[in-house]
């Protein structure tokens, strides 16, 4: 698995004091009020779950399926929900949580899908940024680390559903999504 990784960017014990810093900038923002935390699934999942485990304010879980990406590297613009929420957000604090803003596009249509159900209040949270390659415009509330224009695998985030179980994230080796 090691011989697919390019170089480790950044490993477990940075991941978990990033995820601190972002669980401290959220109990200051929502200061014990209950909030709906939407996860993004497959990749938000660790992510996740760290976070729900550092926040002092309640939390109800809730999980979309929605991506703009095909098994590729390439965003293909479309957002498809595979998976919808289980409950109502009217009224509701939302958090969204994502691993990786790109393109911009999975994140700015959900937005926009969940502004529509009038939540209470509606902010993202998504821990890697690779700003270099955004289309959409995008403000997103908390973000935990910029990375450069690389393909980026492991905490979640997968290729062709591969290394989401890898306890780091590292840089996957071009030649393992030229070859495919
Ligand atoms: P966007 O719609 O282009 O912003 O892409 C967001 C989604 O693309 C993320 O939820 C990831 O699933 C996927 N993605 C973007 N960049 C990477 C990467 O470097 N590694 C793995 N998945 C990525
Ligand atoms: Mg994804």
């Amino acid at each position: 698995m090691k011989d697919d990784i390019k170089e480790i960017l950044f490993n477990a014990e940075e991941i978990d004091a990033k995820v601190t810093e972002i669980a401290n900038k959220l109990n200051d923002c929502y200061k014990g009020q209950e909030v709906v935390m939407v996860g993004v699934l497959k990749g938000c999942l660790p992510f996740y779950i760290d976070l729900a485990r550092k926040v002092n304010f309640p939390v109800r879980f809730d999980f979309i399926c929605a991506s703009s990406y095909g098994s590729g590297t390439e965003s293909s613009g479309n957002l498809k929900i595979s998976k919808d929420l289980s409950a109502p957000i009217e009224n509701k604090n939302v958090l969204i949580i994502e691993d990786i803003l790109d393109s911009g596009n999975t994140l700015s249509k959900l937005y926009d899908n969940f502004s529509k159900r009038n939540p209470k209040s509606l902010r993202m949270c998504c821990f890697l940024d690779k700003p270099s390659r955004r289309v959409s415009e995008i403000n997103v509330d908390f973000i935990g680390f910029s990375i450069p224009d690389e393909f980026v695998v492991g905490y979640g985030l997968d290729y062709a559903e591969r290394f989401r179980e890898l306890p780091y994230i590292g840089i996957l080796k071009p030649e393992i999504y030229q070859n495919n």
